[in-house]
């Protein structure tokens, strides 16, 4: 096989940055991270005994390690980075190497026959907002090279969210510093941080409306030309309460073939992914029931497929469509409710006269 894994330059610069122990050690420390995976692959004990098992990009070996615990037969821990000379220490450090087989190696180089199909794979793949990096191209080349047929995916789903919210570092912060006011600043400060999505924790608190779904992916089936450009539809948030709308915040949720979910919902307890946000120039005031329409786009870069340009469009509420029904105030969603409920309430009424 090619040597498909040097076709981007960047990839050495990629694998180099995961050979820094402070990054697998905030990963490691990642609570809500170690324990979804830990307790998804636990709670399927019983599709994991006796099986074979991939672990792409295994890092420290972590996950793999899990695996065995769990009951598999073999485990093939995929790492490209010199992390793997650490994960084959990690692996005899916890009696598993009669389990566990590390090959330092890009998964796209990883010849066909030198190793059995696999029944499951598990990886950790998900970047910032979902797919910054890009490693779940890696994933899907893995699922259609090595995944035996009705094989499992862990995570099989993965799902991005948006909502508007406050982000008061970025605006009230500037209002007065100590008696002195510096909104200019603050101006300067939103039209550098709006350029690219700012990572960074959202309180619960801030988030003006429940997380509007942008975009679902079944990972069995999703492809890297899907990953080329991903488009929500038009996005109608609704606000739960009066506030104003400062940025976008992004977040996405992988559910594991058990029905478990890892979250990084600003709901959730905090992840190192912590939240993607998108910084506003302008604040929007904005009402209880008041509906905010937007759409984001994510197209993959030309210069570097591990990156994406995020694009986001503020839409007209009133010229984009809305659920049926929709718990907005505009007069038309208003309409719409009142007619359903009293739909709802006749038949009601009339099933109950029978
Ligand atoms: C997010 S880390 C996860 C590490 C480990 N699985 C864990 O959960 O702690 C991703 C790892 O995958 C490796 N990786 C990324 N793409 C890869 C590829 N195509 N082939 C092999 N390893 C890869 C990286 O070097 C990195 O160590
Ligand atoms: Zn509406």
């Amino acid at each position: 096989m090619s040597n498909n894994c040097d076709f981007q330059q960047d990839n050495a610069k990629y694998f180099k940055s995961y050979e820094d122990f402070d990054v697998h050690q905030l990963m490691l420390n990642d609570k809500s991270r170690i324990h979804s995976y830990k307790n998804a692959i636990f709670a399927s004990k019983d599709k994991f005994k006796d099986k074979t098992v991939m672990d792409v990009g295994a890092g420290t070996g972590i996950l793999s390690v899990f695996c065995a615990q769990a009951g598999a037969k073999t485990v093939y821990a995929i790492e490209a980075s010199q992390l793997a000379k650490i994960a084959k220490e990690v692996v005899i450090e916890n009696d598993f190497s009669d389990v566990i087989e590390v090959i330092e190696s890009c998964i796209e180089d990883v010849e066909l026959n030198s190793i059995d199909k696999v029944d499951i794979i598990v990886s950790e793949w998900m970047g910032f907002y979902l797919i910054h990096e890009g490693m779940l191209d890696s994933v899907i080349f893995a699922r259609d090279h090595f995944l035996k047929e009705n094989g499992l995916l862990f995570p099989s789903i993965a799902k991005l969210y948006a909502a508007p919210c406050e982000l008061p570092s970025f605006f009230d912060f500037w209002d007065d510093i100590c008696g002195v006011k510096m909104r200019c600043v603050g101006i300067e400060h939103r039209r550098v941080k709006s350029l690219k999505p700012e990572v960074s924790i959202v309180e619960n608190q801030h988030l003006l409306s429940y997380g509007n779904l942008l975009m679902w992916l079944n990972l069995y089936d999703v492809t890297v030309e899907d990953l080329n450009l991903l488009s929500g539809d038009n996005t109608v948030a609704i606000c739960k309460k009066d506030g104003k709308c400062q940025g976008i915040c992004i977040w996405f949720v992988v559910e594991f073939p058990d029905g478990s979910e890892l979250s990084t919902s600003p709901s959730c307890e905090p992840t190192h992914w912590k939240q993607s946000v998108i910084v506003l120039p302008n604040e929007i005031e904005l009402c209880e029931s008041d509906p905010l329409a937007f759409k984001l786009t994510l197209n993959r870069s030309k210069s570097n497929s591990r990156f994406y340009n995020m694009e986001l469009t503020m839409l007209e509420a009133d010229e984009v469509e809305h659920e049926i029904p929709c718990s907005c105030n505009m007069t038309k969603c208003v309409i719409m409710r009142t007619y359903i409920e009293e739909q709802e309430s006749n038949a009601k009424n009339l099933s109950e006269n029978v």
